[in-house]
């Protein structure tokens, strides 16, 4: 096959909110030499602007929202299964806010990667630059790292560092993050489509 036609790297990507983050892959996306092409873009409620964007950009969405299954487990399952009918190279959490299960891990662990808006091990969780705010820490940043079973705690892929202002608020803050993150994540997936990745114990490397 000519090198020109490399079938594009597919990535699903998961948000749950104003998919800013999404965006930013959306737009690189739209570069031919950039080489990757969301396949779908999945989320866990209704209502949210990141469904707009992907709808904008011509790119399917699916929801699946877990109160309407009678265990976590049950959604993880479908949830899981929703995802691998876009026969993603890699799965991207973008803001997405649940934990995924065994069932997804299963499917997709090693080719799942998260970003969060803090330096992790650091203030990981729900509110990573409230808290590095909350701190007192002089500088804080942003992480890409490979989902593991646990909250936060995968290898990292990258990070890079943003310094708190004393003016900062958390707002302030999170959205100076926000925009180091999402180039950041860019070119993470960029590298990962280009270059394939390798993981040995909590080491990625990217060659
Ligand atoms: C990002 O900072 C992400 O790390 C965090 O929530 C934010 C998502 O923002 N989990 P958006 O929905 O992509 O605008």
């Amino acid at each position: 096959m000519a090198a020109d036609e490399t079938p594009p790297f597919r990535v699903v990507v998961l948000v749950s909110g104003d998919g800013s983050t999404l965006q930013a892959l959306l737009d690189a996306c739209s570069d031919p030499a950039y080489g990757v092409l969301v396949v779908a873009v999945g989320a866990d409620r209704d209502g949210i602007l990141a469904l707009k964007r992907a709808e904008s950009a011509g790119v399917p969405t699916f929801v699946s929202r877990p109160a309407e299954f009678d265990s976590r487990d049950d959604w993880d399952r479908a949830f899981a299964a929703l995802v691998a009918e876009h026969r993603p190279d890699l799965v991207v959490s973008a803001g997405f806010m649940r934990l995924v299960g065994s069932d997804f891990l299963d499917r997709f662990g090693g080719r799942f990667i998260n970003t969060h808006p803090a330096l992790l091990p650091a203030f990981p969780g729900m509110h990573g630059a409230r808290d590095a705010l909350a701190h007192g820490v002089k500088v804080t940043g942003a992480t890409v790292f490979l989902v593991d079973e646990g909250v936060d705690t995968g290898p990292v892929l990258a990070q890079r560092a943003v310094e708190v202002h004393d003016t900062d608020d958390e707002s302030s803050l999170h959205e100076r993050i926000k925009q180091v993150e999402r180039a950041m994540l860019v070119d993470v997936v960029g590298r990962m489509a280009h270059a394939g990745w390798t993981v040995t114990g909590r080491k990625v490397t990217i060659p």
